[in-house]
């Protein structure tokens, strides 16, 4: 089974990808590792202080692999059976990220980016003939969004239809 990750920063892709391959003992890929590690990017973005990612090389590294959860900013540019898009309310996003000492401004723009759910739709605009749920995290435990996962690979339908936007207290 091939499984991708995808969400903002801090909705727990990582977090909840550990869980998940270590229940299906599925090999697990974080993204941005593998994508440094190699060399699946046109260029560093000194502004950004990240690598940009090569999307045909990444998906050329995956070619032909059949067993896998890939967890990453990135992973719904991976042709795979099940795209998981994590989501968590934008002040909650800030409250997990920072214990990593980001800039406020990269908080802030990490909550904007998941307000209006950005990953939410690239994912909507670029279709890979792949199943996808959309799960909100706000409220869960890592345990319970992996649980919820599972669930849908047996083929219940998981989507929580969140929109931030239309809620208040979505503003951070
Ligand atoms: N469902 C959850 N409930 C509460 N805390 C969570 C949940 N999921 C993740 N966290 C916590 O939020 C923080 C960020 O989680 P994680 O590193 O998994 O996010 P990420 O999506 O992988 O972020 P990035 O894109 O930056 O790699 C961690 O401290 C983690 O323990
Ligand atoms: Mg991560």
């Amino acid at each position: 089974m091939r499984i991708v990750i995808t969400g903002t920063p801090g909705t727990g892709k990582s977090t909840v990808g550990e869980i998940l391959s270590k229940r299906l003992g599925a090999p697990l890929y974080n993204l941005s590792k593998l994508i440094k590690e190699k060399g699946l990017y046109t260029e560093f973005d000194e502004k950004r202080d990240a690598y940009v990612v090569d999307v045909d090389k990444l998906r050329e590294f995956f070619k032909g692999k059949e067993n896998f959860i890939a967890e990453g900013l990135v992973a719904h540019f991976i042709p795979a059976d099940l795209t998981v898009v994590l989501r968590a309310r934008p002040e909650v996003i800030v409250e997990r990220l920072k214990p990593r000492r980001y800039s406020e401004e990269k908080l802030k723009e990490n909550a904007e980016a998941e307000r209006l759910a950005v990953i939410a739709t690239e994912v909507f605009e670029n279709p890979l003939d792949c199943r996808v749920v959309h799960i909100d995290t706000t409220d869960r435990t890592p345990e319970e969004v992996a649980e919820l996962i599972e669930r849908a690979l047996k083929g219940e339908e998981v989507f929580d239809d969140v929109d931030w936007l239309e809620d208040e207290t979505g503003c951070y």
